[in-house]
């Protein structure tokens, strides 16, 4: 059943429940062109025209290179096809009227996503890439607003669990500044904290999938995280 979608996320919003994204033509995005993937993936928009909702974390994706674009549709195609639908969103009514998402993007989406300028330290720049254009960290480790966005003084300094249970974690050097970049390298690979044994619950997920990725990507996500800013703590 993989990309045959389903899976369901809790919001304050609803349940949003992920598409298929396999091959498949009838049910997945089998006919999608790499331009129509990439207007989804930096966008927010269908082949249709309709604006997704932001549980698809575009505003994160909005910074990718066309090179990566490129290649992730090229690598999507090379899966087998998955039949299926998933089924609707069961979200507040308000929400389900697309052009109020439209409104919502033209508040808080900014469409050069969330990459910072080049620093000129290759690594750091990498990781900055790798941090807020795919692995999505702030998506869950930020505090948002009532409609759902991220606060920017709050980005990376933790957060109710956008899925309803238990608190995320504050990853700025407010809370984690005695973790050595190579500390969170470890931590990316194997799950294993610098005080309290394992990561759990989606962290979990998040390592499983970097653990694949070459060390250097890790390293580079690690000195990145290390330059982020100090941010205290919101009171939840
Ligand atoms: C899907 C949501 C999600 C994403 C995406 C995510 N995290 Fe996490 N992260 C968590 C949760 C939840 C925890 C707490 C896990 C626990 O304590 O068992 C956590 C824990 C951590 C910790 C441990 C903090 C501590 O004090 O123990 C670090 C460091 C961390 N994440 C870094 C990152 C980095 C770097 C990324 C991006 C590459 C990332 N996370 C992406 C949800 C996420």
């Amino acid at each position: 059943m993989r990309l045959g979608g389903g899976l369901a996320i809790a919001s304050p919003f609803g349940t949003f429940r992920v598409p298929n994204i396999s091959t498949d033509k009838n049910d997945g995005i089998g006919t999608w062109t790499t331009v129509q993937l990439g207007n989804a993936l930096v966008g927010g928009v269908s082949p249709q025209g309709a604006h997704y909702y932001p549980a698809f974390p575009y505003t994160t994706y909005a910074g990718m290179t066309p090179r990566d674009i490129r290649d992730l549709a090229a690598y999507l195609r090379t899966l087998p096809p998955v039949s299926g639908k998933a089924p609707p969103h069961d979200i507040s009514l308000i929400f389900t009227v697309r052009r109020f998402v439209g409104f919502w993007k033209l508040l808080f989406f900014k469409a050069s996503g969330s990459v910072p300028p080049p620093t000129g330290d290759a690594v750091r720049d990498r990781g900055a890439y790798l941090v807020e254009a795919l692995a999505h960290c702030g998506e869950c480790h930020s505090t948002r607003n009532s409609l759902g966005a991220i606060k920017p003084d709050a980005r990376y300094a933790g957060g109710p669990d956008p899925e309803g249970v238990g608190f995320v974690p504050n990853i700025t050097p407010a809370r984690i500044g005695h973790w050595s970049e190579a500390d969170i390298a470890k931590m990316l690979t194997n799950g294993m904290t610098v005080e309290h044994g394992r990561v759990g619950s989606s962290m979990l997920d998040v390592v499983t999938n970097l653990a694949t990725l070459p060390q250097s990507d890790r390293e580079a996500i690690a000195s990145y995280i290390k330059s982020l800013p100090p941010r205290a703590t919101p009171q939840p």
